[in-house]
Formats: C-alpha cells, sequence, structure tokens
C-alpha cells in the first residue's frame, strides 16, 4: 500500500501487537476457501458497489475481534453492506466461519491495520456508522499511548463519516471510557447523543462482545459512548 503524509500522522498510535495466536483447523479451512471472495486487499479507492455488488449504507466495525457482534449485526440488516477491519488472522478466520454458517453476502474484511485502510482506502464522507467495541485498553499507564481513541484517530473517523453518520463506541474500563468521552467531546462535528452528555445505555442493536462478557465476569461496567456528525454551521 503507498504510504502518505496521513499515514505518517497516525503512525504514531500503534495499537496493536502481532500475535500468532493459536488457529483451528475450522478457521484454517474457512480462510483457505473463502479468504479470496471476502477478505479485500488493501488497494486505494476501492468501488465498494462493485465489490458488494450493490449500492448500500456502509457500516464499519473496528478490531472485530472474532466477528460474532459484525456478523449478528450483517445477519440483523441485510439493507446495509459492513466492513470489518481485525489484524488477528484467527479472528478473521473465525468470522468467514460464520459468513459461510449464516450464508451472509453484505461482509468484507480487511486484515490489516485500521489506521491504514481508513486513511487510504475508505472515501471522505462515506461511512453510515462507525462501531468500536472494546478496543484493547491497555491498562498499564505506560503503555495508553497505545490506545487508538486520540485526536488524531477521532479527526480520521469523523472524516470518513457521512453528515448525520455516527460513532459507536464502548468500553469495560473506567479511565479508558473517561478518556474517549474527553476525546470524543471535545470533537467539534460529533455531537454526543446521550442525555447527560456522558454515556450511553448498550442499543439493542449492538450485541454484547466477547471482550465485553469478559469484563463483565471480571466486575467491570460497561459504557457505550455514540455520536453523531453534525455540519457545525446547523
Ligand atoms: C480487546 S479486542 C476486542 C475485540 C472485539 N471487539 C470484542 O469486543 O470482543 C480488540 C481487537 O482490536 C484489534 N485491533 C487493535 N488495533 C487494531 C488496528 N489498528 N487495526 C485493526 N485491528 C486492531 C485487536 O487485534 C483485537 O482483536
Amino acid at each position: 500500500m503507498p504510504s502518505t503524509s496521513k499515514t505518517t500522522a497516525s503512525r504514531r498510535i500503534r495499537s496493536f501487537i502481532r500475535r500468532q495466536g493459536r488457529i483451528t483447523p475450522a478457521q484454517l479451512q474457512a480462510l483457505q476457501e473463502h479468504e479470496e471472495i471476502f477478505c479485500l486487499d488493501p488497494e486505494p479507492a476501492p468501488e465498494f458497489p462493485r465489490i458488494f455488488q450493490r449500492r448500500a449504507p456502509l457500516f464499519l466495525e473496528i478490531g472485530f475481534g472474532n466477528g460474532a457482534c459484525l456478523a449478528a449485526m450483517a445477519a440483523a440488516n441485510p439493507d446495509r453492506n459492513y466492513l470489518g477491519i481485525e489484524v488477528h488472522r484467527p479472528g478473521v478466520g473465525h468470522l468467514l466461519l460464520l459468513i459461510q454458517q449464516r450464508g451472509l453476502s453484505n461482509i468484507r474484511i480487511y486484515c490489516h491495520d485500521a489506521l491504514d485502510i481508513l486513511e487510504q482506502c475508505i472515501a471522505d464522507g462515506s461511512l453510515s456508522g462507525i462501531h468500536l467495541y472494546f478496543p484493547d485498553p491497555w491498562p498499564k499507564k505506560r503503555h495508553h499511548k497505545r490506545r487508538i481513541v486520540k485526536p488524531e484517530f477521532v479527526e480520521l473517523l469523523a472524516r470518513k463519516l457521512q453528515d448525520q453518520g455516527y460513532v459507536h463506541a464502548a468500553t469495560d474500563w473506567d479511565d479508558y471510557a473517561e478518556e474517549m468521552l474527553r476525546v470524543l467531546n471535545a470533537y467539534r462535528t460529533l455531537v454526543n447523543t446521550s442525555a447527560d452528555g456522558r454515556y450511553c445505555q448498550r442499543p439493542d442493536y449492538r450485541p454484547m462482545t466477547k471482550f465485553e462478557q469478559r469484563g463483565i465476569r471480571l466486575g467491570h461496567t460497561v459504557r457505550d459512548l455514540i455520536y453523531r456528525k453534525c455540519n457545525p454551521a446547523e
């Protein structure tokens, strides 16, 4: 993928460490059989209507983990197109299995760094919604620089959203929730949709995720943050 000056700016956020992880025989088989159809190469300016073979509102999930939430949303909303980005290959294999089992045709996947994909493959103003569920919390203070929700990342998300599109984030880490709130509330074209300008209840459309369930077992409080993009002149 060609590099741009914008890439250099967000290169400072390194939100993951590549880990091998165990890949099951079923995930491997799913990758061998379906990767070519459902996984996209990170090429600039992809023609999504051609790729999905139709025009439909486009939603993105960043860091989908095992893909269960993305598959459930795509199954519940067959009139929408979904993109998922995840660097962990076993997770991609797991999502391919779900796609195959449920016969889903409205998902495409990038197995790549979300920052590169956002900057180079997603047109400005093209997304109806962005989902960021339980991004790596990097709990140690010296690792907080790895947290993906930073002003430059939020600027990128806001740029990719169409007018009235939304960003929906969730986390089970108290201090990360406060950091997300601070960074997102500070962004001029994103309006917090909760009544008190803070957190929302989990909306019915968001299924619980694997990391969320683990957090709940540990006694953590889950917080959802939902922002709508509005024209500052309105
Ligand atoms: C804590 S897990 C949460 C997974 C899932 N959303 C859930 O709630 O079960 C965060 C995921 O984000 C992925 N991730 C982190 N940084 C990423 C990046 N820059 N691009 C793509 N995926 C990323 C990780 O590989 C990991 O699977």
